[in-house]
């Protein structure tokens, strides 16, 4: 490797910092100072020295954003501090009802601050900052465990490799929200369009799709950007008291804020400022869907704490759904995984909010009954952020003669057999199980999902094709795929046929993470956070198999019904055999120490009995939010219990507490022992065990 001549050296520190320096201007002030020739100048002069001289090549470079190899997947992170979500307002009245509900908690004379900022359609990040270098970034995942992405956000160029100034903290997360503004969405599905390739449904699924790329290539030509707009762990105290300093301390650092967040007094205040942005909605350069407030003092936010998931100091307040009026044409009846049959409205074709809609659910028959929607009606269609469009209501004045009533099918309209509608339930199911192609199909895509088993480039049409020549009956089948079997197919050649076999081949050489697996089956009841819990908590899937209904029951978060599902599905002969192929296949999953501190955390092992009334939330929301811990709530005081909590008005149990020399809680020490668990800790005081 050639020396390094002191001049090419200081050179290209030089440009460097010029070219961090232009893409602060440009991406966070939107206010550069060159022209793009000249930085595309700069940015060549640059790569031309570190070509010249491989040994100045460093992952910060501004040369680097252009992205670096493709991964084969994504490890996870657990997040220090919890991704907290918000709670939802979607009228003034909520929003005065939140209002009040801060000042009856904090005895407040005078009125409160807040922030008040866009609610930004997009996908929440954490930034990790080491002596004020980007190290590692995050997905939200589940609020705790997320995605490392630092690989595709190094690309953003609105986010900074090195933030400005002297002073930060030795670590600062910072966390904000990525996303893909309107002009550079339409753009990227025209190129999309042109070359054949996938067309996003909306500007956040085109942020998250680009983002959640194992490629970082790809999402280098995304145009995605960022606001910061909160923060996680930082070492040490926080430099600011106020919500507000501290996003002006991030500008100061070169992260980048949204424009239009403001500081406002008073609930008089945040409804002024929810008109603002409900005026200048239409001519801002990126989808939002409502506003943000959060208490301004950090103190404050501190007292008041949160409740479950969702602090109690910020809300969002939504815009309301948009919604136009159409003809009801046709109610068709498509066939999902378990077999559930969901009426589909095929409507005459009508622009909602800027989309296209000619279908919307009418989600199932009873609601269909509920709303008595007839074919031929005149309904109202309604679209709420990215959701699925529905039918809202009929026109009842406006029904012709001839208009006529939704019947469920006797037969499934796939497979022929008989759809069963158990009493008591909305929903209608075919009865063919596994029989049924629709079932098939739909239980193949779920395997091969990317959250699933990530099967890239077996999507729909082939798996259909595959199941309707039976050359696919199950996700085992999959692994006995040749390359000439798939090149024979529609729409596909030697290329993508060689490919998906190499994919699948992959799958079996390194074992699969339990979690994704157990999701990946397609157990009835059982998404993502559920698989995951429970690999966690039973390790191995043989442990999973063999778990009895009493054993999944004591697993946090997992109830009767879904512990019924589970137990079922492992004892099911049909499902006993495609389990035995895959493993003859070579599928194979990862295999943990039973680690009971993965699951829950700091309350683990601890039993808690809950009575009388909680005034800042439910029952069911105490005992999730401790469940979430590891901690298991019973209904009766023992000698066994390690709290009680009492709340308003307790009775028996808190007598029973105290002649047995039981510890009790009261709703504050409750309040403060979760706000400590979200923290890793618990609060001073607090035996364990
Ligand atoms: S603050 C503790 N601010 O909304 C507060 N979130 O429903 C946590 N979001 O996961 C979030 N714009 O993805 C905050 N200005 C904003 C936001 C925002 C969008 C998203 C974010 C979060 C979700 C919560």
């Amino acid at each position: 490797m050639p020396a390094i001549p002191e001049a090419a050296r200081k050179r290209a520190a030089e440009l460097r910092q010029q070219l961090e320096h232009h893409n602060y201007r440009y991406y966070v002030l939107d206010d550069p100072e060159v022209s793009d020739a000249e930085y595309d100048r700069m940015f060549r002069e640059l790569q031309a020295l570190e070509t010249e001289f491989p040994a100045l090549l460093d992952a910060d470079s501004p040369t680097q954003r252009v992205g670096a190899r493709p991964a084969d997947h994504f490890d996870s992170i657990t997040h220090s501090i919890p991704m907290l979500s918000l709670d939802n307002a979607f009228d003034e009245q909520s929003v005065l009802a939140f209002e009040q509900r801060i000042r009856d908690r904090l005895d407040l004379a005078g009125e409160i601050d807040f922030v008040a900022e866009p609610k930004l359609d997009g996908l929440a990040v954490t930034l990790r900052y080491e002596h004020g270098k980007f190290v590692s970034g995050a997905t939200r995942g589940d609020g705790f465990t997320g995605e490392n992405i630092t690989s595709n956000l190094r690309t953003l160029r609105s986010i900074p490799l090195h933030m400005r100034g002297e002073e930060w903290p030795e670590v600062m997360e910072v966390r904000g929200e990525v996303f893909m503004p309107r002009k550079g969405f339409e753009a990227l599905n025209q190129r999309q369009a042109e070359a054949g390739e996938k067309i996003f449904a909306n500007p956040r699924n085109a942020a998250a799709g680009s983002l959640r790329q194992l490629d970082p290539r790809i999402t280098a030509s995304r145009p995605l950007e960022i606001f910061c707009y909160g923060w996680g762990d930082i070492s040490g105290s926080e430099p600011w008291s106020r919500q507000s300093e501290a996003v002006e301390q991030f500008r100061q650092w070169g992260l980048r804020v949204c424009p239009e967040l403001k500081r406002v007094t008073g609930v008089q205040g945040l409804i002024d400022y929810y008109h603002y942005i409900a005026a200048r909605r239409s001519a801002l350069a990126y989808d939002i869907d409502g506003v943000v407030y959060k208490v301004d003092r950090t103190d404050l936010q501190r007292e008041l704490g949160f409740v479950s998931r969702a602090p109690r100091w910020a809300i969002a307040h939504k815009f309301p759904a948009e919604e136009a009026q159409t003809r009801l044409l046709e109610v068709d009846f498509q066939v999902g995984r378990t077999g559930a049959l969901t009426p589909v409205a095929r409507l005459e074709p009508i622009t909602v909010g800027g989309v296209t809609v000619s279908n919307a659910t009418l989600h199932n028959m009873d609601e269909i009954e509920r709303k008595d929607v007839r074919i031929g009606d005149l309904v109202i269609v309604r679209r709420a952020g990215d959701v699925i469009p529905e039918v809202a209501r009929v026109i009842i004045e406006e029904r012709p003669a001839n208009a006529r009533k939704v019947t469920l099918p006797v037969h499934c309209p796939v497979c022929g057999s008989e759809v069963d509608r158990q009493e008591g339930e909305a929903v209608a199911r075919c009865s063919g199980g596994l029989a049924c192609a629709a079932q098939r199909v739909a239980a193949i895509l779920h395997f091969a999902q990317r959250r699933a088993l990530d099967i890239e480039g077996l999507g729909e049409k082939l798996v259909e094709q595959l199941v309707m020549k039976d050359l696919v009956r199950d996700p085992a089948d999959l692994f006995a795929l040749e390359v000439s079997t798939l090149a024979a197919l529609e729409r596909m050649g030697d290329k993508s046929a060689s490919n998906l076999v190499a994919q699948l081949k992959r799958l079996t050489d390194t074992p699969i993470d339990l979690g994704r697996f157990l999701f990946a089956l397609g157990i009835r009841e059982v998404g993502e956070a559920t698989a995951m819990v429970l690999a966690k908590y039973f390790g191995s899937l043989d442990a999973v198999a063999a778990a009895h209904e009493e054993m999944l029951l004591a697993v946090p978060d997992v109830g009767p019904v879904v512990a019924g599902h589970v137990a079922t599905f492992f004892r099911q002969p049909e499902n006993i055999k495609v389990l035995d192929k895959l493993a003859a296949a070579g599928v194979r999953c990862t295999e943990s120490e039973v680690s009971t501190q993965a699951v829950g955390g700091v309350l683990d092992g601890l039993t808690f009995v809950l009575t009388g009334t909680l005034s800042g939330m439910t029952r069911d929301e105490a005992k999730d939010a401790l469940n979430r811990y590891g901690a298991k709530v019973s209904g009766s005081v023992s000698a066994k219990t390690h709290y009680v909590v009492a709340g308003a008005d307790a009775g028996s149990k808190l007598q029973k507490a105290e002649a047995l020399g039981v510890p009790v809680l009261d709703e504050a020490g409750l309040m403060e022992l979760l706000e400590a668990a979200t923290r890793g800790g618990t609060p001073p005081g607090f035996r364990y065990h």
